[in-house]
C-alpha cells in the first residue's frame, strides 16, 4: 500500500498549525520526542518533520509527495513544485525594512544601497522591476540584526507581528509580497498517492468552510419569518420548526463568519429573538 509522505516544519511559524490542520482533519499520529518521521494510525500518511527551506527541494525530488511552506519560501525555491491549496494560516509579508531613524521618502532609497536578505531571488525580481540597482547580501539568518552591525543599510524579511523589526529599531517601509502557509506537491505523483492526496484535500476543505461559517438559530413569530429568512445570506433554504409558544418558530441556518455581524441588528429590529451562533466542527459541500 502507498503512503502519502508530508513534509512540515519541524520548529518554527508555520509547525504548531501545521500539525492542528493535520489534526483537524482527523489524522492520527504520536507527535513530539522530536522525532523526525511519524506515521499515522488511522490514515495512509508518513509525516516528516524538516527544515521549512528545505521542504521545497525534498518535494521536487519526490522524497516528501507534499508539504507545507510559507509561500514565501516557495517562490524563493524556484523549484518544480506547484501549489495545490492556500491554507489560509500564517499570514505575514515579506518586506524592506531600514533603521527607523532614517527619513525614507520611496524605493529610490534603495538605489546604491545593500540589503541583507535570505530571499534574494523574490528580492532581486522585486528590485529589477522597480529599477533599482541594489547589492543584495545574502544571509540565512538573523538577518535584522545586519543593519545594527554595519553589514547592510535594510533588509529584506519576513514581517508578522512586527515585533522583530520593533526589537532590532527598524521599520517597514514597503511590502514586497503578501504570503501565507500553501500545500506544495511534486508535478508528478502515482495515482494511488493522488488519490490520498484527494482525500485529505477534501478534509481539508471541509475544515477550511467550517472555520469560515458558523451555525445560526434564532427564534422568529411566524409573521415575520419571510422578512428574517431575506436577511439572512444562508447557503440553503433554513430549516423551520415550530415552537411550542403559538405564533413562533425556530430557524436554522448556516451563515459566513464575516457576515454576521453586519446582519444582527437587522434581525433584532425584524422581530428575532434567542439567536445563537454556534461554530461548526466540519462542513461538507
Ligand atoms: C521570520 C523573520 C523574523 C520573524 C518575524 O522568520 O525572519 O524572525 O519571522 O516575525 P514577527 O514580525 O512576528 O516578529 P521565519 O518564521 O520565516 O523563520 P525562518 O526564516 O527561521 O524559517
Ligand atoms: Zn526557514
Amino acid at each position: 500500500m502507498s503512503k502519502l509522505k508530508i513534509a512540515i516544519q519541524k520548529s518554527g511559524r508555520l509547525s504548531e498549525k501545521s500539525v492542528a490542520l493535520l489534526e483537524e482533519c482527523g489524522l492520527k499520529f504520536p507527535n513530539g520526542g522530536g522525532k523526525l518521521i511519524t506515521e499515522c494510525t488511522n490514515f495512509p500518511v508518513e509525516i516528516l518533520f524538516l527544515r521549512d527551506d528545505d521542504i521545497p527541494q525534498y518535494v521536487e525530488q519526490n522524497v516528501a509527495h507534499i508539504g507545507i511552506i510559507g509561500e514565501n519560501v516557495f517562490l524563493e525555491s524556484q523549484k518544480e513544485i506547484r501549489i495545490v491549496e492556500k491554507l489560509n494560516f500564517s499570514g505575514c509579508r515579506l518586506s524592506l525594512a531600514v533603521p527607523k531613524e532614517i527619513e525614507y521618502e520611496g524605493l529610490d532609497f534603495f538605489n546604491n544601497k545593500k540589503i541583507a536578505t535570505s530571499y534574494p531571488n523574490i528580492l532581486g525580481k522585486y528590485f529589477k522591476e522597480n529599477n533599482i540597482s541594489a547589492t543584495v547580501e545574502i544571509i540565512s539568518g538573523s538577518v535584522e540584526i545586519a543593519p545594527g552591525i554595519g553589514l547592510a543599510d535594510g533588509i529584506c524579511d519576513i514581517v508578522s507581528s512586527g515585533s522583530t523589526l520593533l526589537s532590532n529599531g527598524l521599520k517597514e517601509v514597503e511590502t514586497v509580497i503578501e504570503s501565507q502557509a500553501v500545500m506544495v506537491s511534486s508535478p508528478n505523483l502515482e495515482a494511488e498517492v493522488q488519490e490520498i492526496l484527494n482525500k485529505l484535500l477534501f478534509r481539508i476543505r471541509s475544515v477550511q468552510n467550517a472555520k469560515e461559517n458558523k451555525y445560526i438559530l434564532l427564534n422568529s413569530p411566524n409573521n415575520q419569518l419571510e422578512k428574517i429568512i431575506a436577511i439572512l445570506p444562508g447557503m440553503n433554504s433554513p430549516t423551520i420548526l415550530p415552537l411550542a409558544k403559538e405564533g413562533w418558530s425556530s430557524l436554522h441556518s448556516v451563515i459566513g463568519e464575516d457576515k454576521f455581524w453586519d446582519v444582527i441588528d437587522e434581525l433584532k429590529q425584524a422581530g428575532a429573538e434567542g439567536i445563537l451562533v454556534v461554530p461548526i466542527e466540519k462542513m461538507i459541500l
